[in-house]
């Protein structure tokens, strides 16, 4: 792992152990640009702030800079009571991209807060394989149902087990190497 990637971990580690995290505001935009601002304030220059670049992975492009804005007021209206509901606004979300870096690890602990407020669930990514989390979120702008059933099996009820968010930071920071 970069050095930078190490020191925003100990960032994400931070978030959680002090009880910050709680102070987000879940499901919202801002709450996302917020988590980013924490996690990568001082690494990147653009630390919880939107991008004004486009940006494409694989062969897939996210959001036109030109609507994001418009995009990100929309997702924030999803509707957000079913698991279901959830998943789908965590897949516009990833279509959106709203920044240059660090969209995976600021967005999977988004859905985390949200899935905590509304359903008092959250993943548990330890049981979610790097391979099968990176091909279902690549193929979730044309089909959610891979993400969708990936997801609900790594389900827990263990929202404040301290294990279950620091080794779920540790799995998340091993997706993006
Ligand atoms: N080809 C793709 N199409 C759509 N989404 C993708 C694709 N590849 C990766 N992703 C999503 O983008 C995330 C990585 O975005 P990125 O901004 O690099 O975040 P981070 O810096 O935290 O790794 C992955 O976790 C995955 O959810
Ligand atoms: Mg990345």
């Amino acid at each position: 792992m970069s050095a930078l990637d190490d020191l925003s971990k100990q960032k994400a580690y931070q978030l959680f152990e002090s009880g910050d995290v709680y102070k987000i505001e879940a499901g919202t935009i801002k709450g996302l640009c917020d988590t980013h601002k924490y996690l990568f304030d001082g690494l990147y220059d653009f630390a919880g702030k939107l991008r004004d670049k486009n940006i494409s992975k694989g062969n897939f492009r996210f959001a036109s800079v030109l609507y994001l804005k418009e995009s990100l007021d929309k997702i924030e209206k999803m509707p957000d009571k079913t698991f279901k509901q959830i998943i789908e606004k965590y897949v516009e979300l990833n279509i959106a991209h709203p920044f240059m870096e660090g969209n995976g690890r600021s967005g999977r602990i988004w859905l985390d807060l949200l899935l905590k407020k509304n359903l008092g669930l959250c993943i548990d990514w330890r049981k979610v394989k790097k391979a099968d989390y990176l091909q279902s979120m690549e193929r979730s702008p044309v089909n959610d149902l891979e993400i969708f059933t990936l997801l609900k099996s790594a389900l827990t009820d263990n929202i404040y087990q301290r294990e279950v968010f620091i080794e779920g930071i540790d799995q998340s920071y091993y997706y993006e190497r």
